[in-house]
């Protein structure tokens, strides 16, 4: 006989304590319960449920409730969302809209960009301070995704404060907060404008760049115009935010802990074993969403149609069963099982590959650039769905 949702043990994700150490909460948590419910809907708090939730067909996308909760206006912005492959759930124009992103921002495709992302860290590092304390958050994580989208729609590359600053804007999606709506709409309205600008100057002389590789993939039939103006915006929306705070995430687990930051100085290669624990460890995506497309069972609940499910990641990567010692931060761990950053199946991070070599190019550079490093402030603010970074000042090249 399965059990009502409402005899689910209730957790609270809006304490102080949780805010600041949310991992061994979440550990504890996955030890008492494989799922509970929350404010915002159910949660799931166990490595393999959490697995196979994330590619259960009776699981669609959470995007369409959230518009709901955050009472986005009719208007260019929840049209915009309405279009992106947020709204979609499982079938073929899903697939056909991920087919071309997934091939160009593929593994092999991402590798490609590994020589720009080199010049643009080192363009980065020699534009900061090294002998003073420097406000790293401005001044290099924003400043590396945003040069390297940039790049993608053949921008100049200063425009890379504005990519930036409206990643950081429209993410604010996930805070589920309906007092950011207006800023968030705004967001969402200049970067459709931007895009519409980047589109009109490269649609007749294109070039080796992703928005000429996605402006052919129109004449080639397998994209709209409207399509390709939406999958950049999209793309604008989900890279920097994430990706910044990821790459201070790993600056500040890396380079507090002088024997790891010390072995990375001797030897680069160490950098994606030292990520994939970063991610695991500390990840910037704490869950992610979905709804219950069917009234579904869920370790002895009856989950009804429509109900809000998150996998919690966080609990996931704390659980002692599959991560010995969980709270041991380990860069010679094995490299499976697979930390669940980047979701997985269908839904899964188009931008998993590149922001991969993002952070470990960055870390590997400071690291052998800059063994002395010292952190002067570095914090965190944990969500139930994210890890951010509020604050992270370091002097680079201390005396
Ligand atoms: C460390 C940085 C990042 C993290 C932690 C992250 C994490 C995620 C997660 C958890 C999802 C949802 C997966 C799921 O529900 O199964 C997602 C989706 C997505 N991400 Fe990322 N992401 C990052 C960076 C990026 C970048 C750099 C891009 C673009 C260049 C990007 C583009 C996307 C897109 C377009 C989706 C939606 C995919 C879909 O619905 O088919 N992300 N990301």
């Amino acid at each position: 006989m399965l059990k009502a949702v409402e005899n689910l043990p209730v957790v609270d994700f809006a304490t102080k304590a949780y805010r600041t150490q949310p991992f061994p909460i979440l550990a504890d948590y996955a030890r008492q319960w494989r799922v509970a419910r929350s404010t915002r809907g159910v949660e799931i708090f166990d490595y393999d449920l959490c697995r196979a939730s994330i590619v259960d067909s009776r699981l669609g996308t959470g995007h369409p409730k959230l518009m709901e909760v955050l009472g986005l206006p009719d208007g260019s912005a929840l049209d915009y969302k309405r279009k992106s492959i947020s709204f979609y759930n499982r079938g073929e124009t899903r697939r056909k809209l991920r087919r071309p992103i997934v091939r160009l921002l593929g593994e092999g495709a991402s590798e490609e960009f590994r020589q720009d992302i080199r010049r643009i860290v080192s363009q980065a590092i020699d534009a900061v301070a090294i002998d003073r304390p420097v406000d790293l958050i401005a001044e290099f994580c924003d400043r590396i995704p945003s040069s390297l989208y940039c790049k993608w729609v053949n921008a100049p590359e200063s425009d890379w404060k504005f990519v930036a600053k409206t990643s950081h804007v429209v993410q604010q999606v996930h805070t589920r907060d309906s007092s950011r709506t207006d800023d968030i709409v705004e967001g969402f309205e200049k970067l459709l404008s931007y895009i519409d600008e980047r589109i009109e100057s490269r649609r007749g002389d294109l070039g080796d760049d992703l928005i000429s590789d996605l402006i052919r993939e129109t004449h080639a039939g397998n994209l709209t115009h409207d399509e390709v103006r939406t999958w950049l915006v999209k793309l604008a929306e989900a890279n920097t935010d994430n990706s910044s705070h990821q790459i201070a995430i790993a600056v500040i687990e890396l380079a507090s802990r002088p024997d790891v930051w010390d072995r990375l100085a001797k030897d680069p290669s160490l950098a994606p074993a030292a990520i994939r624990e970063v991610m695991r460890f500390h990840p910037r995506s704490i869950s992610t969403s979905r709804e219950a497309l069917v009234d579904m069972d869920m370790a002895g609940y009856a989950v009804p149609a429509g109900t809000p499910v998150f996998a919690n990641f966080g609990a996931a990567h704390w659980n002692s069963r599959r991560y010995p010692k969980p709270e041991w931060f380990n860069i010679d761990r094995p490299v499976r099982p697979l930390h669940l950053n980047f979701g997985g199946g269908v839904f899964s991070c188009v931008g998993r590959f590149v922001v991969t070599i993002e952070v470990e190019e960055t870390v590997a550079m400071l690291a052998k650039e800059f063994p002395g490093l010292r952190l002067e402030k570095a914090n965190f603010d944990h969500s139930p769905m994210f890890t951010s970074v509020t604050d992270l000042i370091a002097t680079l090249k201390p005396n």
